[in-house]
């Protein structure tokens, strides 16, 4: 602290230093989640260069950032709907793609209707699996039917909708769960995977603690994977594949930034809430040259962190 937040954004490249070849001025850029982590696996000093702590976020008019933190986005997006792709798409990607290589055929459990949930029904889709839903709501349900989801489970009715997952599979399970429950939805989420399925750890929205029977991870030779959002080498292939297939980001509503404490942890929604704001710009040395003109920026489900520091840190955000 002082700490500028948020993590994801868009925005036009106005200049660059010199040396510079990813990016050019005039370019339309999204940030990327981990500055530093590229390709391959993560390490520590990978995953420490994330914006909006430790490193400087998006909230701000004009930044200045090295050309190996941008990617380019799809064309076919809106500047508001691309910046919904560093964290929310990203991580859905990693699960799904890198990480779960999801095949034609196999069946994806999604958890809730939010963000990362609605990227991942979409890309499952694109992969040619069958999508099964749980949702606090019926209304949401059939919104998500809309979407492409092929089965929908309503977990405040049926609070043990492990078995209910597994019944929809005529008792097999599925082959992939985006778990974004956490410790609180494991225990069913063990219930519902296939033998030799995979977990993917993703949120903490039931709570990160919960005593846990592991027997069925070692029975069911499941694999529970880890998954801390990914590098921009997922991000350019998620483009690729958002381009080709023409893929159109799920945001609920947005609000101008004035509003967005007041609404984005209570208003339900299906997908994303996107404030308008704006960010930011480039230069390879380092050096606090020009600045780049900003845009759009997202706010996910993580406001309420974002905004607790924005709190403690006694920040003053200007809106639009
Ligand atoms: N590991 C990573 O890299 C990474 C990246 C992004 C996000 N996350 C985490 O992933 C989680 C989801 O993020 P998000 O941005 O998608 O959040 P979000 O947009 O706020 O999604 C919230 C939705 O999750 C569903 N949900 C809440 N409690 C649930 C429960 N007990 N069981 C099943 N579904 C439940 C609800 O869906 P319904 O309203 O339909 O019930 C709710 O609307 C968060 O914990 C976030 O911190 C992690």
């Amino acid at each position: 602290m002082p700490l500028i937040p948020c993590s994801d954004g868009v925005g036009e490249v106005i200049d660059t230093g010199p040396g510079v070849s990813r990016v050019k001025g005039g370019d339309r850029v999204a940030t990327t989640f981990f500055q530093g982590w590229i390709s391959g696996k993560p390490t520590f000093e990978k995953v420490s260069t994330t914006l909006g702590g430790p490193l400087d976020g998006v909230l701000a008019e004009y930044m200045v950032l090295r050309e190996n933190g941008l990617v380019h986005v799809p064309e076919h997006l809106s500047d508001v709907q691309a910046a919904t792709l560093p964290c929310a798409a990203l991580t859905a990607w990693s699960a799904l793609v890198t990480q779960g290589r999801v095949r034609p055929g196999d069946t994806v459990l999604v958890l809730g209707t939010g963000g990362v949930a609605l990227f991942a029904l979409q890309f499952a889709n694109l992969l040619g699996a069958k999508v099964i839903v749980i949702s606090s709501s019926d209304e949401k349900l059939e919104r998500v039917r809309q979407l492409g989801s092929e089965q929908g489970i309503n977990y405040t009715k049926i609070p043990q909708w492990g078995k209910a997952v597994r019944d929809l599979t005529g008792g097999t399970g599925v082959d992939h769960i985006v778990e974004l429950g956490g410790a609180g939805t494991l225990q069913e989420s063990l219930q519902a995977i296939s033998l030799g399925g995979q977990i993917s750890l993703i949120g903490v929205l039931a709570g990160p603690e919960k005593a846990l029977n592991v027997r069925p991870i070692l029975m069911k030779n499941v694999r529970i994977q880890g998954i801390f959002v990914g590098n921009r080498e997922g991000f350019e292939a998620m483009n690729r594949a958002i381009s080709d297939h023409k893929v159109q980001p799920v945001i609920d509503r947005i609000f101008p930034s004035i509003m967005c404490r007041r609404h984005c942890t209570s208003w339900p929604r299906v997908g994303i809430l996107v404030r308008s704001v704006s960010l930011f710009r480039e230069d390879m040395s380092g050096n606090r040259v020009k600045h780049l003109e900003i845009k759009d920026l997202v706010v996910r489900g993580t406001i309420e962190i974002i905004y607790r520091c924005i709190l403690m840190s006694n920040l003053v955000i200007n809106a639009r």
